[in-house]
């Protein structure tokens, strides 16, 4: 790809992991306003549809792929059609996620289970079913982490052991596919207002308003530095994107 090319999102087919809520659907619209196309991933199908009208209203035509992430069957299947469909993908950003918080010493281990299924084997199985379909052409992988991947918190232990394992796998995973062609990218946000972790938005920005301290980001503020990776110079390789709320 050309470096004109390379930073031109329009015609780029796109996998959007979480796409029915938050960031994911924050970047689908992002991207359609671009002109590209995003393919939606997330379990629920009505969220994703809501994403699909939005993304709609922009300007953009997307692929629904109702899809499990922990599922290895499901997350090949939803690549496999979208590349399918679509003809090709440029890139997969991988933003499925769930917080489920509670001190170590009572903290059940279904909900240990499903945050490391969720967070860390998540991003495994779609890299690994995303990497066949990029290599064709290069492109970019890039999965959404959190401060708790680089810093451990209280009641944040299990979901930050799968983010810093997340940030692991990237790390890795960058070093193999580079002469593919395929950059890989991590960003690493600070608290975003989003339904994330059981809070409402509504609930959150009550939150904030009590504590004026309390910042977040906008899940659209997430989605252009997501664009920006999307975007990076050709000889340039930006590895990981620290966001803080300001
Ligand atoms: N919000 C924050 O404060 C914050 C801060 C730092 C990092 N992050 C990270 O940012 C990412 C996006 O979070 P968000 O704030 O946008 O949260 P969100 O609004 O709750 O969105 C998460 C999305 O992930 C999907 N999902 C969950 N489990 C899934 C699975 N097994 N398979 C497929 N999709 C699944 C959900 O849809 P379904 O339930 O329909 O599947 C939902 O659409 C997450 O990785 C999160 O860890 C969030």
């Amino acid at each position: 790809m050309t470096d004109a090319e390379m930073r031109d999102l329009a015609g780029k087919v796109v996998v959007i992991t979480g796409a029915g809520s938050g960031v994911g659907r924050a970047v689908a619209v992002a991207l359609a306003k671009h002109g590209a196309i995003p393919a939606l991933v997330g379990r629920s199908r009505e969220p994703l549809e809501e994403t699909a009208n939005l993304v709609g209203m922009a300007g953009g035509r997307p692929l629904i792929l109702p899809a499990d992430v922990t599922d290895e069957a499901a997350v090949t299947g939803a690549f496999d059609r979208a590349a399918e469909e679509l003809g090709r993908i440029d890139a997969a950003i991988l933003s499925a996620g769930i917080g489920l918080f509670g001190p170590v010493a009572s903290y059940a281990l279904a909900d240990w289970q499903a945050t490391l299924a969720t967070n860390l084997t998540g991003p495994f199985l779609c890299a690994k079913a995303a990497i066949p379909h990029l290599r064709q052409r290069g492109g970019a992988i890039i999965a959404v982490s959190s401060g708790a991947g680089k810093q451990g918190y209280p009641q944040l232990a299990a979901y930050s052991a799968s983010k810093f394992g997340l940030m692991g796998l990237m790390q890795g995973l960058a070093g193999e596919v580079a002469d593919d062609g395929i950059k890989v990218s991590t960003v690493v946000p600070g608290s975003i207002m989003t339904p994330f972790g059981g809070r409402s938005v509504a609930d959150k920005r009550a939150g904030a308003e009590r504590d004026p301290g309390k910042k977040y980001l906008e899940p659209e503020d997430v989605a252009e530095a997501i664009l920006f990776l999307l975007r990076q110079p050709r000889h340039a390789w930006t590895q990981e994107l620290n966001l803080w709320p300001f």
